[in-house]
């Protein structure tokens, strides 16, 4: 089975649960680090970018929780991304503190569901700007992750 994570990091903490997050899929999986400039073009070439998901049964979508919501960048991939639909999608958000969990995970939702996809699965970590980002808290992603795929691909 052949996964994707995208993400978009500004400070580091969603690329490090990105990061555990594909080690936990351990597998056939392709990274893709959303790096935008002001203009909107792609500052750093990602070999792996694509807006075409056909290819993939799994995509993990993560990103950081700007004023309440979904990150501009992970919401205009998640409008502008081809095929979809009918797809499976596991959202991991980080945030500073856990009261943005609710809000964040409705916005992730509905934007997933506006495109025909369903959110099977979730996972929040509060970092309080990279503070509380502890090991625990990235092998505790990774092990979501690990969960995760024995759930879809046992
Ligand atoms: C402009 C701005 C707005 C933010 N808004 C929120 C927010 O509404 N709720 C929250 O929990 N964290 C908020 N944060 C904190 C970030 O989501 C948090 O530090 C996140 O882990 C940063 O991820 P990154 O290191 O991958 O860029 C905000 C941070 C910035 C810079």
């Amino acid at each position: 089975m052949k996964s994707i994570v995208v993400y978009c990091s500004k400070t580091g903490n969603t690329e490090k649960v990105a990061k555990a997050i594909a080690k936990g899929i351990s597998g056939n999986v392709d990274t893709v680090k959303l790096d935008l400039s002001p203009e909107g073009l792609l500052k750093d070439f990602s070999a792996s970018f694509t807006l075409d998901l056909s290819p993939y049964e799994l995509i993990f979508l993560g990103g950081w929780v700007m004023v309440m919501r979904v990150h501009p960048f992970l919401y205009a991939y998640i409008n502008g991304c081809k095929n979809l639909e009918g797809k499976n999608v596991v959202g991991f958000l980080t945030g500073g503190a856990g009261f943005s969990r609710e809000h964040a995970y409705d916005d992730l939702k509905g934007l997933v569901n506006s495109r025909g996809a369903q959110l099977v699965g979730f996972s929040y970590t509060p970092t309080l700007l990279g503070l509380t980002l502890t090991r625990k808290k990235l092998r505790a992603a990774e092990e979501f992750a690990r969960h995760t795929m024995n759930k879809f691909n046992p």
